[in-house]
């Protein structure tokens, strides 16, 4: 069954994730982390480094991340292990060879896709973290007549490359491929965040959470994991009933991090 916490901000929202985030890494001996990239967790990596400053030690945990585009270096601006730099490893006690992102510019682009399935037996993840697709992708499964269970390389969805240009100088240096884990991998965690914020993103959350389970919408294949939760800011919640803090009476108004929202969609 997918739960499903609403805060009246992002930046709530955030930190509720990276408390979790603490308590699982405090409580494990040798946590693993699926992360993701995109804009949805850039304030997640800001916290948890914020955090780190304040004490929090990652120097035992491993991360395994969903997806990297094919063809840039892993110190190119835009791919996603330059990211993954920048906003986090780069800021915390991880040593490099504990976090594991898809070489996008390996020469055999399928045994890359095995190695990567290999490091995720080797590394089972106990917390995936996820944003969400206008289009309702997650890592960059697509919508599809058909999913692809492990890691592959994947056509980027027109609508995709579209929302990634505002990200490169010039619109012939958007990857048109990338690799990624397949719906099989990330259904394997053990428990899934899914987060997503902004009215935007409201639709592809709805269908998600409450359509039926289809591979023309990968998200609500979801539905189908055990522990999942979707962690949303007031906006991205705006299609879906607020119901959850009625039936949970602990994540009231007396807790700041579980401020109930305004009931505009009831
Ligand atoms: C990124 C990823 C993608 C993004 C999704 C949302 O690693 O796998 O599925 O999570 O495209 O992107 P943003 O957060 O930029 O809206």
């Amino acid at each position: 069954m997918v739960k499903m916490r609403t805060f009246e901000t992002e930046q709530l929202a955030t930190v509720y994730v990276a408390a979790i985030i603490e308590g699982l890494i405090s409580a494990v001996e040798h946590p693993v982390l699926g992360l993701a990239t995109g804009s949805t967790p850039v304030q997640l990596y800001r916290q948890l480094v914020a955090f780190h400053h304040q004490g929090l030690q990652f120097s035992h945990v491993t991360t395994v991340n969903l997806d990297e585009y094919v063809g840039l270096s892993a110190d190119h601006p835009q791919s996603y292990r330059r990211f993954m730099h920048d906003h986090f490893f780069g800021h915390i006690d991880i040593s490099p060879n504990q976090t594991f992102v898809p070489n996008g510019q390996a020469s055999d682009l399928a045994a890359e896709c095995a190695r990567y399935d290999k490091i995720l037996e080797v590394h089972p993840i106990d917390l995936q973290i996820l944003g969400i697709g206008h289009n309702g992708h997650i890592g960059f499964n697509e919508p599809d007549q058909a999913l692809q269970t492990k890691t592959h390389v994947v056509r980027l969805a027109e609508d995709t490359i579209v929302a990634n240009t505002r990200f490169f100088a010039r619109p012939e240096d958007v990857p048109t491929e990338a690799i990624t884990m397949g719906i099989q991998s990330i259904l394997q965690a053990k428990s899934i965040i899914l987060m997503a914020f902004g009215r935007d993103k409201a639709a592809a959350v709805r269908q998600a959470l409450s359509g039926e389970v289809s591979t023309s919408m990968p998200a609500s294949f979801l539905q189908m994991h055990p522990q999942v939760t979707f962690v949303l800011d007031a906006e991205a919640a705006v299609e879906v009933n607020q119901r959850v803090n009625d039936l949970n009476p602990i994540y009231g108004t007396a807790n700041p991090f579980w401020a109930p929202l305004s009931r505009s969609s009831e």
